[in-house]
């Protein structure tokens, strides 16, 4: 065994530092880094002991290493999304699941979802009040829900608007459960958990209700949704997903691409209206058909407002080198997403501090300097999809408003559970620069429950 030796940090008992991490996240976690540096341990609820990590050069380490050395952590999210989801997955079982997923999500079958996408914007976006400040965050809630049921579950009709029902009070209750201590006793289906089984029964319910009417079509081959795809593909022994790992799977993608989505196009606008010669230049170049600095303000927002905060890691080798600390078997690791995109290095992000979408312009960033969507074996699954579902909203948004700028402060990060959203949901003014041209009329689309 070779001798643990972790980064520094506060000796404070584990429920003040909690209520610490708690009350200011962002903070605290900053202060931490300007006490000890780029690398501090932590004792906080949930993760126990815990290293936290912001160099680029760690990140890439821990990132890169296997399965055997580092893994997820081990959470209740398995009994939230169930045993099939890819967050309560690890090693072998994790790589084959992912394997099988990843097709769906890449290169030509993404272009398939774009249509969906705008036509959903379009459809939301006829209701945007003129004139008067009103919170965009459920407008773009409601948008990346029913793309997510559209273009991954391959939902129409009833099974649409069940779903449409259920689903986003299921994830709000199962959030917060999964960080809560699993209870020892059942206490009943009105306990939470009770409440929580009730809804995963009936969500199954409408999953089955989907995959009997998808296998019931002839030609599955030319359906585009992700359910379709799950059901035609196979694993290396030529088996395919069974029904409860698809409704596991789907759940998963609802869960971690619905919010996180939301909230970053809800920063965007918060963004924007603080920043109108950018916003002056986005507008010019949709009008023009152009893409570029839409692109890069994109990947600029997910910089300077990453809505994830934290990913973690679990130490699964016996021990584990990570840069210059050793690490005992079972400890966390936690990547800090917003101190490494606020680098003190100016080699990193040059005045990173700033809002400037022209860094990203013409030049990839780093995947281990920029990681909004985590990294390494378990990157998010889904972010092409999720940059391609934003380009797609702001664009119509750009084409269809004028958003007024605003000189009021920057506003202030509100936890969601899931995600970092802007204090009162990334509120916007706008008037109308073209009449709304309604998509034909799906065959779902009742607008907005939830
Ligand atoms: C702006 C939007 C999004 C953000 C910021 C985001 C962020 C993240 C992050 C930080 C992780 C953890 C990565 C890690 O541990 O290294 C993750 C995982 C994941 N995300 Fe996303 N995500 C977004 C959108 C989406 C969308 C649209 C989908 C699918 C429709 C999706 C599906 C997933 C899945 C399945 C995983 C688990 C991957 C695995 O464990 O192998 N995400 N995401």
């Amino acid at each position: 065994m070779s001798t643990v030796t972790l980064p520094p940090g506060p000796s404070t008992p584990r429920a003040v530092q909690g209520a610490y991490a708690l009350t200011v996240p962002r903070r605290g976690m900053r202060q931490m880094r300007e006490r000890y540096g780029d690398a501090f341990t932590v004792n906080v609820p949930i993760f126990g002991r815990a290293v936290v990590i912001s160099d680029p050069a760690e990140i890439k380490q821990l990132f890169l290493a296997g399965p055997e050395i580092v893994d997820n952590l081990e959470s209740n999210l398995g009994r939230v999304l169930g045993p099939g989801s890819l967050f309560a997955l690890a090693g072998q079982e994790h790589h084959r699941q992912r394997k099988l997923l990843v097709p769906p999500f890449h290169g030509r079958r993404l272009g398939a979802y774009e249509k969906v996408i705008e036509d959903e914007a379009v459809r939301e976006l006829a209701s945007w009040p003129q004139g008067r400040a009103f919170a965009t965050l459920p407008s773009m809630m409601r948008i990346t829900l029913n793309v997510i049921l559209r273009a991954v579950f391959g939902a129409e009709g009833a099974e649409f608007a069940a779903l449409r029902k259920l689903l986003p009070p299921a994830i709000k209750l199962g959030s917060r459960l999964a960080v809560l201590p699993i209870p020892r006793v059942d206490y009943g289906r009105w306990s939470p958990w009770g409440r929580f089984w009730a809804m995963r029964r009936e969500y199954d319910a409408v999953v089955e209700r989907l995959i009997t009417k998808a296998t019931r079509v002839e030609d599955l081959g030319g359906r585009d949704d992700i359910l379709a795809l799950m059901l035609q593909s196979r694993y290396d022994d030529g088996s395919g997903m069974s029904h409860n790992e698809i409704a596991d799977q789907l759940l998963t993608l609802l869960t971690a691409g619905h919010e996180t989505t939301a909230t970053t196009l809800a920063w965007a606008i918060e963004r924007l209206r603080r920043h109108p010669a950018v916003l002056r230049e986005l507008v010019e170049e949709a009008d023009a058909g152009g893409s570029a600095l839409r692109e890069a303000t994109i990947l600029e927002v997910q910089r300077t407002r990453p809505v994830i905060d934290l990913v973690g890691r679990q130490v699964k080798a016996d021990s584990f080198h990570l840069g210059r600390w050793t690490l005992p078997k079972g400890f966390t690791v936690l990547v800090s997403i917003d101190l490494a995109h606020d680098s003190e290095s100016e080699s990193v992000f040059p005045n990173a501090r700033a809002f400037d979408p022209s860094r990203f312009l013409g030049a990839r960033p780093d995947l281990y300097q920029w990681i909004p969507f985590g990294g390494g074996t378990r990157r998010c699954l889904g972010a092409a999809f999720a940059n391609l579902e934003m380009n797609a909203i702001l664009r119509t948004i750009l084409r269809a408003f004028t958003l007024l700028p605003t000189r009021e402060r920057d506003k202030r990060w509100h936890s969601r559970g899931v995600a970092n959203a802007p204090a009162k949901g990334g509120r916007a003014v706008v008037r109308r620069r073209t009449a709304p041209v309604m998509p034909p009329a799906a065959a779902t689309s009742a607008r907005a429950t939830s």
